[in-house]
């Protein structure tokens, strides 16, 4: 792609082999959270090309969505909002099923997070099937613009759709 920042953000995810169980090639961003050039270098990528799409709010995907989402949604001005695990919001919430590999989840989101006419954009670590985002997009509804991951499978890398929604993804695992 040519940005010499993407290998920095690749070369800075360790892959972990067989974790949480066999057969994953687990994708650890702790270690590019250590390294704070390509920490930064998410950061960067990710506000300047969402920083002049009138985005009022970010949302981030429980929990690692919670790492990168805050950062830029304070540089672009937006609001974050946490989709969590089930649960965890007090007050009022609207919740999303989703199907796993082996069994269910569910997001929610507080009903008090979105108004009328507000343009979202998700943010997640990484994606592998799409459920958890699929999840996020059908919580969010009409007002997402984008979702947006660190680490994507092959078939996602750079710009695609889902859900009829437009995704970017800066590196593949490697
Ligand atoms: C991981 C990852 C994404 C999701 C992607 O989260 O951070 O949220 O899986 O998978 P999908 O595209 O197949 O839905 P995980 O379920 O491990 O939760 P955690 O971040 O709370 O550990």
């Amino acid at each position: 792609q040519g940005d010499p920042r993407l290998q920095t953000i690749s070369d800075a995810i360790r892959v972990i082999p067989h974790f949480p169980k066999t057969g994953i090639m687990f994708q650890d961003i702790t270690t590019l959270l250590l390294d704070p050039v390509a920490f930064k270098h998410v950061v960067d990528i990710f506000v300047d090309r969402y920083k002049h799409m009138n985005i009022s709010l970010v949302a981030g995907v429980e929990a690692r969505g919670f790492i990168f989402g805050p950062p830029i949604a304070l540089a672009i001005g937006a609001k974050f909002v946490p989709l969590r695990k089930p649960g965890k919001l007090p007050g009022r919430v609207i919740s999303e099923d989703y199907e796993l590999e082996y069994g269910n989840d569910r997001l929610e989101m507080s009903m008090e997070a979105v108004k009328t006419h507000e343009r979202a954009l998700v943010i997640d670590d990484l994606v592998a099937t799409g459920g958890t985002l699929s999840a996020s997009i059908n919580l969010l509804g009409a007002e997402v613009v984008e979702c947006a991951c660190v680490v994507g499978l092959p078939k996602f890398k750079g710009e695609c759709r889902l859900k009829g929604k437009p995704l970017y993804v800066l590196v593949e695992p490697s």
